[in-house]
């Protein structure tokens, strides 16, 4: 049976700051969603991670579908006129256009999509983060999917040994979309060369080469490129097929015990580890550190079971206090050097104009 699988996140504000939405904004999205969902879906999930609201769908309507995208636009409306009246800090913030066109690829939102011919036992994990940029997926899947030393299954599965095309975006390119597909493991240092510069080359979806089945499909939006000046962070969704023709669910895990140093962090502007948390995990320390949820699912027929939490157990407590050291170790250089974003991706114009002033200053001699 053919289903599709949509993730459509967005900020639309948050309590005491940068923290997590209300209850009641939450609630707001709720029932709008419902009230749509008896037409439109087969069934849906709602959740936060940080100041982010993602509803999960499934349907059979295909992605990019209009009724899909206006539903979410429509309920995270809704939120908003919440959030609003309720006085929460950044009320509606991603929403950054007046009037939807069909699809909110474009207006604010983040949005990932597979549409999939369901296996017998569909498993698939939804990952979201917050405060920071679709870069940041760019190394666990490269390890997940083309490193058998994370991935086990690459040398212990014949259909894996076939190996994956990845398709990556050029998100610097604003005019249209510029993808580039990579196999692996022939393209490996390629695929590599590219992933090393994460706020430029992010990885958009993967495909398995014995099946042709994709596997993954990440939100690629970035708000600085839409709205031309900083409104946020992109706060990437991915969702990830597990299991059989794919990396085991534990081997997609695996790498995200590395808390590498992703882009974002206190106002999208520095650099710290990306911590895996528990789902409906809130930010803190310096507006972070990054963080990243995961919710594990069956589906059948397209109906969800409930969500696996999946950095809800003990091992993921060392991580995380390991991740917190790696964070309060960069947070100690303050400003200086690798712990702040080159000049280019700072996401706060404060700096730019200082510069502009300053340069007046300056003077030339011998
Ligand atoms: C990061 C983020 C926050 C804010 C920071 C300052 O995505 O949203 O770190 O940048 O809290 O917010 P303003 O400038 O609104 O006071
Ligand atoms: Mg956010
Ligand atoms: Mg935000």
């Amino acid at each position: 049976m053919k289903i599709t699988i949509s993730v459509l996140k967005a900020d639309i504000g948050s309590i005491g700051g940068h923290i997590k939405p209300s209850q009641k904004v939450m609630e707001a999205v709720r029932s709008y969603v419902d009230s749509q969902a008896r037409n439109l879906l087969i069934d849906y999930y709602l959740s936060s991670t940080g100041d982010d609201i993602a509803i999960l769908c499934t349907h059979t309507k295909g992605a990019n579908h209009p009724d899909i995208h206006r539903l979410a636009w429509e309920a995270f409306l809704a939120g908003t006129e919440i959030a609003k009246k309720s006085g929460l800090y950044g009320a509606g913030q991603d929403l950054l256009k007046d009037a939807f066109s069909g699809n909110v690829k474009g207006m604010g939102p983040a949005v990932a999509e597979l549409e999939i011919e369901e296996r017998e036992n569909e498993a698939f994990i939804f990952f979201a983060a917050d405060k920071t940029d679709p870069g940041a997926y760019n190394l666990p899947f490269y390890l997940a999917f083309a490193d058998p030393m994370y991935c086990s299954g690459l040398i212990l599965s014949s259909r894996m040994s076939q190996g994956f095309k990845f398709k990556v975006m050029d998100v610097g390119y604003v005019e249209k979309n510029k993808t580039i597909e990579l196999n692996v493991p022939e393209d490996l240092y390629d695929l590599a060369t590219l992933l090393r510069d994460a706020e430029k080359y992010v990885i958009e979806s993967i495909y398995s080469r014995a099946t042709g089945h994709q596997a993954v499909a990440i939100s690629t939006q970035r708000l600085h490129n839409i709205a031309g000046k900083y409104t946020g962070k992109d706060d990437p969704v991915a969702l990830v097929r597990t299991q059989g023709e794919f990396p085991a669910t534990g081997e997609i895990l695996a790498p995200f015990n590395i808390g590498h140093y992703v882009a974002g962090f206190m106002r999208g502007s520095h650099i710290g580890p990306l911590m895996p948390c528990r789902l409906n995990t809130t930010i803190s320390y310096f507006d972070g550190p990054p963080v990243v949820t995961g919710a594990a699912f069956s589906m059948k027929e397209g109906k969800l079971t409930e969500p696996a939490d999946v950095f809800d157990h003990p091992y993921w407590d060392a991580v995380r206090l390991d991740v917190a050291r790696k964070a309060t170790e960069i947070r100690r250089q303050g400003f200086c050097g690798a712990s702040m974003l080159p000049y280019s991706e700072l996401e706060y114009g404060g700096v730019v104009e200082k510069l502009q002033q300053l340069e007046k200053r300056f003077v030339i001699s011998d």
